[in-house]
């Protein structure tokens, strides 16, 4: 027996233990909201979002459907749509019944609640030597412009669409990505990479990035060779909701850095790293999520559950396999 809801207590206690903010942040954070949300009055307290009570991930969220549904199958995605949903449905019809939908980037509630998150990558400029208080500033104007992008999205249409269905369905976003930050950031450092070379070839010891390059989209230089010496490496593309600030590539190259590792990036952002002379190692979108999500969900295959990709997933199991390092 493994529900929904205990593979997205595990899938939550993985996030708060492997991701960048320490365990006592976390915990003191939680501890503060309750205080603010017993101070509020009754009418205040209707609007409140009581998942945030507990889970500091709030892109991360079982949307719709029984959460004690016993897991046997499920289909899992990078990205669900409402096609996904009725695969799903076309499976069950076909004698293939799928327990739930668990879709890696932000759907409903998860998608509005993206910028929640972004706080953490405060922590990684932490680690990688930017003081907190220049961070802090440049994450909130960024924070802000996002908000207001998002707001206009027609963010129900995929839970809506599973609810109708009866197909319980979930997103694990942070989740997962704080799992494929943790997962690189040990790997990598545990190599000491000399040249950007050295990088490259761990990362292609990895059978998600195989899988990606065989597909003609493996991980690919956007700024500088792999000639390069790697000096201090970056791993600030990997969680935190979506890209941060791009003013931080300044600030991030007076710190140090000399080379950023991340699952992709926007181009107003490399020319920047490319202007602060550092390099840059596009590890690949569908394969680094799909390593957060691998991570997770060893978790599950451990209870028995199968698992059917979609949606640009690309399942590895490390379930029965110790961590490269
Ligand atoms: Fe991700
Ligand atoms: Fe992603």
């Amino acid at each position: 027996m493994f529900t929904l809801k205990q593979f997205y207590d595990v899938s939550l206690d993985l996030a708060k233990k492997r991701g960048p903010r320490p365990l006592k942040d976390i915990e003191e954070g939680l501890k503060q909201l309750k205080k603010d949300y017993e101070k509020l009055d009754e009418k205040k307290k209707a609007y409140f979002d009581m998942e945030s009570l507990h889970n500091p991930f709030l892109d991360s969220r079982i949307e719709s459907g029984d959460s004690k549904v016993n897991l046997k199958r499920i289909l899992v995605g990078i990205d669900i749509s409402v096609g996904e949903v009725l695969v799903a449905n076309e499976l069950n019809k076909r004698g293939k019944k799928i327990d739930a939908v668990i879709a890696h980037h932000p759907e409903g509630r998860s998608l509005i609640d993206l910028t929640q998150v972004m706080d953490i990558q405060e922590d990684i400029a932490v680690a990688e030597g930017v003081p907190i208080n220049v961070v802090e500033k440049l994450m909130r104007s960024r924070i802000g412009d996002l908000n207001r992008g998002l707001h206009a999205v027609n963010h129900f249409q995929v839970p809506e669409a599973a609810k109708l269905l009866d197909i319980p369905f979930a997103c694990f976003h942070t989740f997962a990505d704080n799992q494929v930050y943790w997962f690189i950031m040990n790997y990598i450092n545990k190599r000491k990479p000399k040249y950007v070379s050295d990088i490259m070839d761990a990362l292609m010891e990895l059978p998600e990035y195989q899988a990606a390059k065989k597909r003609g989209n493996g991980p690919m230089m956007f700024v500088g060779d792999e000639k390069a010496r790697a000096g201090k490496v970056s791993f600030s593309g990997f969680t935190g909701g979506t890209s941060g600030s791009k003013e931080i590539y300044e600030k991030m190259a007076a710190a140090g850095v000399g080379t950023i590792l991340a699952m992709h990036i926007p181009e107003e952002h490399r020319k920047l790293a490319e202007k602060y002379h550092m390099n840059v190692l596009i590890c690949g979108h569908m394969a680094s999520d799909s390593i957060g999500m691998n991570l997770l969900l060893d978790e599950a295959e451990k209870k028995g559950v199968e698992i059917l990709e979609c949606g640009g997933f690309t399942r590895v199991s490390r379930a029965k396999k110790k961590m490269p390092f």
